[in-house]
C-alpha cells in the first residue's frame, strides 16, 4: 500500500500534484477533457483542505520552437477555471521569477498551474531525462509532492519520479481508482482479448511480447498493423512502418504466429484527408502511394468473429484515423459489437478514450482508464517509475 494524500495534514501547505493534462487538442479546442475531469477528486480534495496547490502537467511532446507554441498548458488553466469555479492562476514559465512569485502569492486553497513541464525538453531533454538540478528546483516550490498522474506512471521524468524522491510524497484519488481497477485485469476472465492499435508504434510494439503470454488473442489495427504485414512481406504501400521494429515483428510472428491476428484488407487514400478519393483494398493490390488509414469491412468482420467468445477485452489505440469520420468505422463497428454484446470492455489510452466518448460508448464500456502506455506496461507486469517512487505505508 502506498502513502495517499490523506495521511498528509494539508492546511498551508504547499502541496505539488503532478497530473497528466494531455488531453487531445485540435484547432485550439479540447477534444476531451477527460484526464482534466478525472483529476478534479484530488484537487478539490487538496482545496478544500485548504492547501496551496500547484499543479504540474507535460502536454504532448515538445521537440521544436513550434512545439512550445503548440503545447502551451494554458488552454487547460482557462478550462480547468471553468469547470473548477474558482479562478486558476497559470505560470507562462517553467522556472524562474514570475513562477516564483506565482508561488510566493498563493493563499491557502488557491491553485497554481506550471507550464507544460516539457517546456524543459527544448534544450537538453531535462524534464524527461529526470535532469537533477530541475527536479531539486521544482521540489524547492514545495512541501509534499502527491503523484496522480498515473497516465504518466511509465515515464521516470523529473517531475514526477524527480521531485517524488525528493520530497514527502504520496498517491492522489485517480492513481488510486486505476491501480485498483487494473488489478482486476490480472485474473480476467477468459479468453482474454487484447485490442491495439494507435500509432506509438516504437513505444508500444515491447508490450506484445508479454501480451502473448497472458492474452488469447491479440488483435492489432491502427499503424501498427503495417509494420507486422510488412514483416509478414506483405505490400503496406506508404502506410505507417517502423522499420527498426520490423525484426522484432518477425520474431513475435514466429513464436505466436496463432495468437496474433492482422488485416487482410484496409481502407485507403494518397492523403490524410476526408476529402481525398479512397478505397477499399486487399493487401495484394494497395499502390505504392497509398496508406491505409483504417481497417477493411472483411477484417472488421474476421475481428468480431475472433472477439465473438472473449469473455475480457482491453484494447489500446484506435484502430484507424479517427480524427477523420470516414476513417473511424472499425473504431466504430467494433466497440459497437462488442457493447451490444455486454462484454467485459477496458479501454485504456487517451486516443481511444477520446474516439470512444465522442462516438457515444463512454457510458457503454466496463471501465476507461486514462493511461495508454502505462496500463500497457502495468499488464506487462512491469514497475511503473512513478508509483515506485512514493513511499509504502
Ligand atoms: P492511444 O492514445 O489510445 O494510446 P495512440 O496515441 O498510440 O493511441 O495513437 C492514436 C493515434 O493513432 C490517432 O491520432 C490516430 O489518428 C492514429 N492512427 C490510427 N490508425 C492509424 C493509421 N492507420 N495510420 C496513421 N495513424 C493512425
Ligand atoms: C500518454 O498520453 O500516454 C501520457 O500522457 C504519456 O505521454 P508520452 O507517451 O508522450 O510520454
Ligand atoms: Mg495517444
Amino acid at each position: 500500500m502506498k502513502k495517499t494524500i490523506e495521511d498528509y495534514e494539508l492546511e498551508g501547505k504547499k502541496v505539488i500534484i503532478r497530473v497528466d493534462f494531455n488531453v487531445p487538442i485540435k484547432n485550439g479546442t479540447i477534444q476531451d477533457d477527460s484526464r482534466i475531469q478525472k483529476s478534479l477528486p484530488t484537487i478539490n480534495y487538496a482545496v478544500k483542505n485548504q492547501a496551496k496547490v500547484i499543479l504540474l502537467s507535460h502536454l504532448g511532446r515538445v521537440k521544436t520552437e513550434e512545439d512550445l507554441a503548440k503545447n502551451n498548458l494554458k488552454i487547460v488553466a482557462e478550462h480547468l477555471s471553468k469547470i473548477f469555479n474558482q479562478p486558476i492562476l497559470f505560470s507562462s514559465v517553467t522556472r524562474g521569477k514570475e513562477l516564483e512569485d506565482d508561488v510566493a502569492s498563493l493563499e491557502n486553497g488557491q491553485v497554481l498551474l506550471v507550464q507544460n513541464t516539457r517546456y524543459e525538453d527544448l534544450e537538453g531533454k531535462k524534464e524527461s531525462t529526470n535532469d537533477k538540478n530541475l527536479a531539486s528546483y521544482w521540489a524547492s516550490l514545495g512541501d509534499i509532492f502527491i503523484n496522480d498522474a498515473f497516465a504518466t506512471a511509465h515515464r521516470a521524468h523529473a517531475s514526477n519520479v524527480g521531485i517524488g524522491a525528493l520530497l514527502p510524497n504520496g498517491v492522489g484519488f485517480l492513481m488510486e481508482k486505476e491501480l485498483n481497477y487494473l488489478k482486476k485485469l490480472e485474473d480476467a476472465k477468459r479468453p482474454f482479448v487484447a485490442i491495439l492499435g494507435g500509432s506509438k508504434v516504437s513505444d508500444k510494439i515491447g508490450v506484445i511480447e508479454n501480451l502473448v503470454l497472458k492474452c488469447d488473442k491479440i488483435l492489432i489495427g491502427g499503424a501498427m498493423a503495417f509494420t507486422f504485414l510488412k514483416a509478414e512481406g506483405k505490400e503496406v504501400g506508404k502506410s505507417l512502418v517502423d522499420s527498426e521494429n520490423l525484426a522484432f515483428c518477425e520474431r513475435m510472428l514466429k513464436i505466436a504466429r496463432e495468437k496474433i491476428v492482422l488485416p487482410i484488407d484496409a481502407h485507403v487514400s494518397c492523403e490524410m484527408t476526408e476529402a481525398s478519393p479512397s478505397r477499399i483494398v486487399d493487401f495484394s493490390s494497395i499502390e505504392q502511394e497509398e496508406q491505409a488509414f483504417d481497417l477493411g469491412p472483411e477484417t472488421i468482420k474476421l475481428y468480431q468473429e475472433q472477439l465473438e467468445s472473449a469473455n475480457t477485452i482491453f484494447w489500446n489505440g484506435p484502430l484507424g484515423v479517427v480524427e477523420i469520420e470516414k476513417y473511424q468505422v472499425a473504431t466504430e463497428e467494433i466497440l459497437d459489437y462488442l457493447t451490444k454484446l455486454q462484454k467485459e470492455v477496458i479501454l485504456g489510452g487517451g486516443d481511444i478514450a477520446s474516439a470512444a466518448k465522442h462516438l457515444g460508448f463512454e457510458e457503454k464500456v466496463t471501465y476507461i482508464s486514462t493511461g495508454g502506455g502505462a496500463t500497457l506496461e502495468y499488464l506487462e507486469g512491469k514497475e511503473l517509475p512513478g508509483l515506485k517512487v512514493i513511499t509504502d505505508k
